[in-house]
């Protein structure tokens, strides 16, 4: 039995990929792999959608979470299913808006950027932001540049000497009125925004230029070893989609 089949209102409290197989890998690799970060600590959870990951921490044994999420109907969804499971006000807060104003100023020692960071252009203001929590372990679960167009890291010693544009981002349109896309910024014309995907070696470029040392999830292995779960995790086994994990 995955995580999610003991919570199954989280099936149906949310638009975006709510499937059973996709949610318990996710969690595997959100959760599962990362306990000993986060028993006790304070978790930041942004773009916190319906409370899944939120939730999820809390179970594993986070002392309190914080949802930073911009669509309120989303945090209500939350807010009842927290309630329904039993799980004490005390030790979650939902904020409602864009995490780039209400992030600031807060203290964390966990931080979770789950299916957000390919929803802004924004990438190394967030990673500025999210080091200033203090946070010692990031979770990023971003869409990335897809393998064969990635281009590698030829490391040379020299910041300035760099070829072939390893750290692109990939420019994307995302529509604001969908749930599970980017909220509606300046950037919004018609009813789109400009996001960006980065590739790995952007994600992990930015990594260390804010003091994290970066691991990824090996989802190779994980598929190899759970084949019934690849038609719904169709980013991650593409190669489109990963999993890092920044600790200092
Ligand atoms: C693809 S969903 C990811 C949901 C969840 N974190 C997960 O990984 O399963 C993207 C979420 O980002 C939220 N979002 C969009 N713009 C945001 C912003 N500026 N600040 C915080 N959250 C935002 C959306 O409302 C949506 O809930």
């Amino acid at each position: 039995m995955g995580f999610f089949d003991q919570f199954p209102r989280f099936y149906t409290t949310s638009q975006t990929s709510p499937y059973p197989h996709r949610l318990n890998s996710r969690h595997s690799a959100v959760i599962q792999r990362n306990v000993d970060w986060i028993k006790g600590a304070r978790v930041l959870d942004i773009a916190s959608h319906d409370g899944r990951w939120a939730f999820a921490a809390l179970q594993a044994g986070a002392a309190h979470v914080t949802g930073i999420e911009p669509r309120q109907e989303l945090i209500d969804n939350a807010i009842t299913t927290f309630r329904e499971y039993d799980t004490a006000p005390s030790r979650f807060s939902f904020l409602c808006g864009d995490v780039f104003d209400l992030i600031k100023g807060k203290q964390f020692d966990v931080v979770f950027c789950l299916g957000f960071f390919y929803h802004t252009m924004r990438h190394a203001e967030l990673f500025d932001l999210i080091e200033r929590t203090g946070a010692k372990f990031v979770v990023i679960d971003t869409e990335v540049t897809p393998t064969v167009d990635e281009v590698q890291e030829q490391a040379n010693g020299d910041p300035r000497l760099v070829y072939a544009n390893p750290y692109g981002v990939q420019m994307l349109l995302d529509q604001v009125d969908n749930e599970q896309m980017a909220w509606s910024d300046s950037l919004t014309r018609n009813g789109y925004t400009i996001v960006g995907r980065p590739s790995r070696p952007a994600v992990k470029f930015l990594a260390k230029h804010f003091g994290f040392s970066i691991e990824v999830f090996n989802w190779t292995d994980f598929f190899s070893r759970n084949p019934h779960v690849i038609p719904s995790m169709a980013d991650y086994s593409e190669g489109w989609r990963d999993t890092f994990f920044c600790e200092r």
